[in-house]
């Protein structure tokens, strides 16, 4: 307990423009940040679009990723939450805890629930003093705020004009596991009240609850085989504790098998997003290239993957292969229910964003299962949990997730893909089939599933059944960064134009066009201009949106998907994608007038 009691100030303030959040929650330039109030005015906007019942004597989680500017963001905001009335605040040692980390803290932390959290992140942005900050509030549910008060807090950051910080002389220090007391001025009363400070161990909570979800047996036994060897990249971010505790102490991988695994405030120069143009480091080992081509190199582990800043986001690859990230979800549903214990009941249902590939459709048909379409943005899935209608879901842009926390997580997407590889390969006769893939890589010997001894079953064989069971949806995702919104406005201007026009582009005859918008089946509430859809006969479709996450300028997306049916045969199953994929991408951009009219020859970043 300090001394004196701690005093809280009124501080006259005036709003900032744009201030609304975007996807996820509020992004802009650490040096936006930077300026006096800023953070202030938004987390008092913040305060005041919440309950007072609620906030009162509650208690909430402040942490993020650890990037550039998190600390002085965390000390602002627990200085004004004590101002505001609130009881206690949990922090992550060093300030760090992975998004669904704090998921799940607030749903199921041993020592009560909180009433909600400020993540600090700009998730897979980059990081550093010239690079993005974020912040954005979660909810009760452990689920990012809905519309409805992301748009209270907006209308409140047009009208701010003072906010309460606790005095200065607090002193918060995260470096370790702590629980201080303080005597902190109530309001502008003359009465303190007990405001307490908790530094808790970040991983804890989180890793019982995935203990409670996947055979950590099981994959601990896959990744102690000889033949089995896996890569998990940090990207720098916060992921890298948590790789650390989950992967080494807990399943007893080689410390060797993690890259970039320590957190970075700038996310050692990097741009913390698994894809591959950005996780160069993991791309590079799997024996894969940015542009697709292969490495020949030996030495290429069986499985990698990565997670962004906040951990997240995931990618999956296997020896020189890509999973892209909506085969990634449709893989884990189709054997969920015999890999995974969490579900082994059956899924309720699954769900998809708009622009994700249909490839999740497929095994939901065939299992009979419900499954949604919601706009792009996690906390459209978390609605449909919270109902009991999802388990499991994921994105195109790289989320994966279930109903275990109202986020994405990449951890939860790493393991997910271990239990599934863990279920192929149990049984198998380590041994012989170290052997076989040493001296007689090929070989195959036994059935697959059989308990005959066999060679590994892999990342690739994986994907490979599904398509060929499924059919293969041939996905790819245009990204135009930082294009000058008036010319991004045009590109969607002229899209929306021709929807009602056009009935035919080259010999892709349209089905459908439309913008799309959702109908939350649970609570009625209508969210429109949710992007522009063009639907063909042959079930290929073309979308564009603007992106809902960037820190400046606009980024234009463009999706294109193609399906072939089982009954192609294996050669039209295995196409390369881009190859595929051409005489679409050509119409998508013959749609957009994208060259005219961006001036951009080639998009950013493909995925
Ligand atoms: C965040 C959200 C995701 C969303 C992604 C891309 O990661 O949590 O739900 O898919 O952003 O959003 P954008 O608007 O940039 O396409
Ligand atoms: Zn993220």
């Amino acid at each position: 307990m300090t001394g004196a009691g701690v005093a809280v100030q009124v501080v006259k303030t005036k709003p900032f423009e744009g201030q609304k959040p975007g996807t996820s929650g509020l992004r802009k330039k650490v040096t936006v940040f930077e300026q006096q109030h800023y953070l202030a005015n938004f987390v008092q906007s913040t305060f005041n679009a919440l309950p007072s019942e609620g906030l009162k004597g509650s208690t909430l989680v402040v942490s993020g990723d650890g990037r550039y500017y998190s600390k002085t963001a965390i000390n602002i905001i627990v200085r004004m939450a004590a101002a505001n009335g609130v009881a206690k605040v949990w922090i992550g040692v060093d300030g760090l805890a992975a998004t669904p980390a704090v998921s799940a803290i607030i749903r199921n932390r041993h020592s009560g629930e909180a009433y909600g959290a400020f993540l600090l992140t700009a998730s897979h942005n980059p990081g550093g003093p010239h690079e993005d900050f974020g912040i954005k509030y979660n909810c009760e549910n452990g689920g990012p705020a809905p519309e409805k008060l992301t748009n209270e807090i907006y209308k409140n950051t047009t009208t701010i004009s003072q906010y309460f910080i606790a005095e200065d002389e607090m002193e918060i220090d995260v470096a370790k596991t702590s629980s201080t007391n303080y005597l902190v001025q109530l309001g502008t009363t003359k009465k303190f009240a007990n405001f307490v400070v908790q530094v808790i161990d970040p991983v804890e909570d989180y890793l019982k609850l995935l203990k409670s979800i996947f055979d950590f047996g099981a994959i601990q036994r896959l990744l102690k085989r000889p033949d089995f060897s896996f890569t998990f990249d940090g990207m720098h971010g916060v992921a890298g504790p948590y790789a650390k505790r989950i992967f080494l102490q807990e399943l007893g991988a080689a410390p060797s098998s993690l890259l970039n695994c320590d957190p970075k405030e700038d996310f050692g120069g990097g741009h913390p997003d698994p894809n591959l143009t950005y996780a160069k480091a993991l791309v590079a080992t799997m024996g894969l290239s940015e542009s697709g081509a292969v490495s020949t190199h030996d030495k290429i582990p069986d499985f990698g993957a990565a997670c962004d800043g906040d951990a997240d986001r995931n990618m999956i690859l296997g020896r020189r292969f890509f999973v892209t990230p909506s085969d990634s979800v449709a893989v884990i549903a189709a054997h969920a229910q015999e890999a995974i214990p969490y579900f082994k009941s059956g899924l309720k249902g699954m769900a998809r964003s708009m622009p994700t590939s249909a490839a999740l459709d497929r095994v939901a048909a065939a299992k009979k299962i419900a499954c949604y379409e919601v706009p792009t943005g996690w906390k459209f899935f978390g609605n449909l949990m919270d109902d009991n209608r999802c388990s499991l879901c994921g994105e195109e842009s790289f989320g994966t997730g279930s109903d275990h926390v109202r986020e994405k997580d990449g951890l939860w997407a790493v393991l997910a893909w271990l239990s599934i590889l863990a279920h192929f390969n149990a049984g198998t006769d380590h041994g012989l089939a170290a052997n076989i893939a040493k001296f007689a890589p090929g070989l195959h010997i036994g059935q697959p599933g059989k308990s005959a001894p066999k060679q590994l079953t892999s990342v690739e064989d994986i994907v490979r059944d599904h398509w060929a069971k499924y059919g293969r949806n041939y996905y790819t995702r245009y990204d135009y960064e930082n294009v000058e919104s008036d010319k991004a406005d045009a590109v969607m201007k002229l899209l929306t134009s021709k929807q009602g026009e056009i009935t035919q582009v080259r010999s892709f005859v349209i089905d459908k066009a439309d913008e799309f918008s959702y109908t939350d089946p649970v609570d009625g509430s209508v969210s429109s201009n949710q992007g522009l859809r063009f639907l063909f006969t042959d079930g290929s479709r073309i979308i564009f949106r603007l992106s809902g996450t960037g820190a400046s300028g606009a980024t234009i997306r463009m999706y294109v998907e193609k399906y072939v049916a089982p009954d192609a045969g294996a050669e039209a199953l295995s196409q390369d994608a881009a190859k595929a994929l051409e005489p679409l991408v050509n119409v998508a951009l013959t749609l957009s007038d994208m060259k005219k009219l961006t001036g951009r020859d080639k998009p950013t970043v493909i995925t």
